[in-house]
């Protein structure tokens, strides 16, 4: 199966950010991207705008000639009317708080459920898919089934913060999760804290993996390979 490579470039921003101006070029480094075989980019507007600002959003949606996926707590009223006016392919809904350094957890489907219902068929009204981001539980996943999701994001941190030895007792949930998604009929994307170092036996391990959201690390690695190399290093990675 070939799980496509979503690029996160909330970090390119960050960038252009500390200085102001437009270097590096957000909309041009995404497009780069693309062009070296990524298959989606993401971004993560906070409504503070620390990172990826809302303009661009609307800039990279006009542009792009591959899937975006927009990431982000619905809750923020600005979030959905963004999501809403640029119509990207994917949400992802994200349980973050605004001030919150990045995404530490994944929703509670069970106990949020029905804000989650009402929330979800805004979106597919809107036509656009929509991925839940959960932790690796069998009730998370079955609460994001409920909720009418078309997808699950699988919160990797835990299985990327397991040392070698430890990859097999740590990757042993994220299957479980992943096998009833798939009984379920949902999708599966995963992304957090994935790396050159622990991408491939994810994704080797993890059956009907469509796509997985990647930023920290690539863009990291960016610095020293190059973006060109880099994008096909992490491509590789996905290829066995
Ligand atoms: N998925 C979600 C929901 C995220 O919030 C993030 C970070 O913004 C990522 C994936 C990508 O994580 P990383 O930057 O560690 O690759």
């Amino acid at each position: 199966m070939n799980t496509k490579l979503s690029v996160n470039i909330n970090k390119i921003a960050t960038l252009r950010n500390a200085r102001g101006g437009n270097i590096p070029d957000v909309l041009l480094a995404a497009l780069l991207i693309t062009e070296y075989g990524a298959d989606g980019i993401t971004v993560h507007p906070r409504p503070d705008e620390r990172h990826i600002r809302y303009a661009d959003v609307r800039d990279l949606k006009r542009k792009l000639t591959t899937e975006l996926n927009i990431e982000g707590n619905p809750k923020e009223k600005a979030f959905v009317e963004l999501v809403l006016e640029t119509k990207p392919a994917q949400v992802t809904l994200v349980p973050d708080a605004s001030g919150q350094l990045t995404s530490d957890h994944g929703w509670d489907t069970v106990a949020h459920q029905g804000y989650l219902t009402e929330i979800i068929a805004v979106f597919k009204r809107a036509g656009i898919r929509t991925s839940i981001f959960v932790d690796a539980k069998t009730e998370m996943v079955e609460g994001a089934y409920q909720a009418g999701a078309d997808r699950i994001e699988l919160y990797t941190e835990a299985y990327a913060r397991a040392a070698s030895p430890h990859r097999a007792e740590a990757i042993a949930p994220f299957i479980v999760a992943a096998k009833r998604a798939s009984e379920l009929g949902l999708g599966i994307n995963a992304g957090h804290d994935l790396s050159l170092e622990n991408l491939r036996y994810f994704a080797k391990s993890i059956p009907n993996l469509l796509e997985v959201s990647i930023g920290h690390a690539l863009i990291s690695d960016a610095l020293y390979f190059g973006l060109e190399q880099t994008v096909h290093l992490y491509k590789e990675q996905l290829q066995f």
